[in-house]
């Protein structure tokens, strides 16, 4: 066997430059992963926006888990075990609205809290140990939330939410995701590891290779950092947005070209980021107004004003639609992150009126198998008020099952479309006898050893 990989045979090993690709492959690390990481640490499971009013239910399924959280009084969300103390049915599936859980096998019943409230014939249990209402109630889990997003954690004792959490908030709360509604979301069944997907969103290091529309048109090197349990990755910004990437070595552009192409960002967001009228990372609707009002600027005008001219355009257009439109101090902006990855499997790549959201998660159907996924893309957005003329689409209209992705390309936005068909490739490459393991970028790829660093913490602990 090769030195490079670990003598471990669960394939612990991790380094900034080094990660052990059986960790993607093995059916063996995706069973520890199902018992040690899903039913320990806190993830995300849904929007707050999917529970609006009292009643609304929805069902959560994590490999070989399946949680159910209930929005049971006003303003308190909980969370509970999809099973049923009595003989071990799944309670309930997919969304709906109930004023009680109810079994339909023998008809137990219980409140929206999760006390038991009905044990038909109870009386024929009598002198039974651990058989009381209490005993009997649902199976509670832990929740937690944070800028609209509801966490779960299965464990006895999970450690504190905010302190899991740490330092998203510092960085992210600028955007008042909270105030963000589901624009639309991909449902993929895509043939590789959770992880390969995941990290797809990871890194930009990808985007020279992958995504060359891009590189006439931002600079596209960037940096990576751990950041607590989670990840982040951003611009460097020694170039003004609209400049060429740094790589294609070509002669500094003039102000105005620089300007012209911070104007064409604008449109390749909406037309590779967005879907239908552009609405993505970003409202189309401020996309629109930046580019409109840095195309009419002066020849000779700064970037620096380019920049404000856009971003007042933006929060403008947002102001007449009754739209949130986050401003963000330049010295925050900075350092914020542009990519997040909040440990394991909530990937936050944001815009500013806008995000994109990216959640793998092993296979419900076959939560075992390494090689096989389901991946979310997801777009929030802040629409307009009531009189706005963005208001949210109902619900039942956000979701897009895309089960056969390769000949339905033209559900994906353009951009993200190149990221999966690089997923099933990387997938199987990883099994080849050929590789000794994987060499992530130890300056621009930090996210995704200290993510396999983090779920050391809770596979080898
Ligand atoms: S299994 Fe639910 S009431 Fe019997
Ligand atoms: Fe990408």
């Amino acid at each position: 066997m090769s030195t490079l990989f670990s003598e471990n045979p669960l394939f612990s090993e991790v380094r900034s430059d080094f990660i052990d690709h059986r960790r993607f492959t093995s059916a063996e690390f995706a069973r520890l992963e199902m018992e040690r990481l899903w039913t320990s640490t806190w993830h995300w499971a849904c929007r707050e926006e999917e529970l609006p009013r009292v009643g609304d239910y929805l069902v959560y399924d994590i490999g070989d888990q399946s949680v159910v959280l209930v929005h049971s009084s006003e303003d308190v969300i909980e969370a509970f075990h999809n099973v049923c103390p009595h003989r071990g049915r799944r309670l309930l599936s997919g969304t709906g609205q109930v004023n009680k859980f109810h079994c339909i096998f023998h008809a137990w019943q219980w409140d929206l809290h999760g006390n038991n409230t009905r044990i038909l014939d109870q009386e024929q249990w009598q002198g039974c140990a651990n058989m009381s209402r209490e005993d009997m109630a649902m199976a509670r889990i832990h929740v937690g939330r944070w800028a609209g997003f509801v966490f779960i954690n299965m464990s006895v004792e999970p450690e504190p939410f905010e302190e899991f959490i740490k330092p998203a908030p510092q960085d992210l709360n600028v955007l008042r995701m909270d105030l963000m509604r589901l624009n639309w979301r991909k449902i993929i069944n895509v043939k590789c590891n959770w992880k390969v997907a995941q990290e797809a969103f990871m890194e930009s290091y990808h985007v020279w290779g992958t995504h060359p529309q891009f590189l006439q048109l931002n600079d596209d090197v960037n940096i990576s950092y751990a950041a607590g349990k989670h990840g982040k990755h951003r611009w460097i910004y020694e170039l003004p947005p609209g400049s060429p990437s740094r790589r294609l070595g070509k002669e500094p552009l003039g102000l105005d070209e620089v300007r012209e192409n911070f104007a064409k960002l604008q449109l390749a967001f909406a037309d590779q980021l967005g879907l239908g009228n552009g609405d993505g990372q970003f409202t189309a609707r401020s996309l629109r107004a930046a580019h409109e009002a840095i195309s009419v600027l002066p020849k000779g005008t700064s970037m620096m004003e380019a920049m404000t001219v856009a971003g007042i355009a933006m929060k403008e257009a947002a102001d007449r639609d009754g739209a949130y439109f986050p401003l963000i101090p330049p010295e925050h902006l900075a350092t914020m992150g542009h990519d997040w990855n909040i440990f394991p499997n909530l990937g936050v790549v944001w815009g500013a009126d806008g995000t994109l959201i990216f959640r793998a998660r092993p296979d419900p159907e076959d939560p075992c198998n390494p090689n096989v996924c389901v991946l979310e893309m997801i777009s929030l957005l802040h629409f307009g008020n009531d009189n706005g003329k963005g208001k949210q689409p109902p619900l039942g209209e956000v979701d897009d099952v895309v089960d056969d992705w390769k000949n339905q390309r033209e559900r994906i936005p353009k951009l993200l479309l190149q990221d999966l068909i690089n997923m099933e490739e990387v997938q199987r490459g990883m099994h080849s006898v050929g590789l000794k393991g994987l060499r992530p970028n130890p300056v621009q790829e930090v996210q995704i050893s200290n993510f396999h660093r983090v779920i050391n913490e809770y596979l080898f602990a």
